[in-house]
């Protein structure tokens, strides 16, 4: 498919600009409308892929706002490859994994971790915040950007309740499945 840049360049930096892309705090991804769905069923995942939406704009999290120069980015994963004891979600850049994500228990991930910066032990099976990257080769002007890049308000370990210690032994399954 042949491109047109300049009509290309700006429709990205209009959808940067418009979807928040450079204010994101969180990015909450959730398994739903599946190909083949194996951790719940399609219905039930398009049930909390809903509820999610939905909740994120009436709370407006979705949307950077100026009391709120930061927002909540989501996306419909078609399989987050947990497939057991869905809806899954995982909450990043905290790196937390959530099972059973219903709208109930999205209604709690919700107001308790991205409102409240307190996971939700009941429902989390792992916590695995991804590491940062200091190999990977980024230019000079890239990484002066990122530097004064106003960062928005990022959760602190000290706020996280982390839950390494498994407290169930299916907790403990599914943490020895992730660290393979
Ligand atoms: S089908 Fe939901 S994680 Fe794979």
């Amino acid at each position: 498919m042949k491109m047109n840049r300049a009509s290309d360049k700006t429709l990205l930096e209009k959808n940067v600009h418009s979807l928040g892309l450079n204010q994101i705090q969180r990015h909450v991804l959730l398994c739903a409308d599946q190909t083949k769905p194996k951790c719940c069923s399609k219905q039930a995942s398009l049930d909390s892929w809903d509820y999610l939406k939905t909740r994120l704009k009436q709370l407006k999290l979705d949307q950077p706002t100026q009391e709120r120069p930061s927002c909540i980015f989501r996306t419909k994963a078609n399989c987050l490859r947990v497939c057991a004891s869905g809806p899954i979600l995982v909450v990043y850049p905290d790196g937390v994994w959530y099972r059973n994500a219903t709208p109930e228990v999205i209604e709690r991930i919700i107001q308790e971790h991205l409102i409240g910066n307190k996971i939700v032990e009941d429902y989390a099976f792992l916590v695995h915040p991804l590491p940062e990257s200091d190999q990977s080769p980024i230019s000079d002007a890239a990484g002066a950007k990122r530097a004064n890049r106003q960062s928005p308000p990022q959760i602190t370990p000290e706020k996280i309740a982390r839950v390494d210690q498994p407290k169930s032994p299916w907790r403990k399954i599914f943490q020895r499945f992730w660290k393979g």
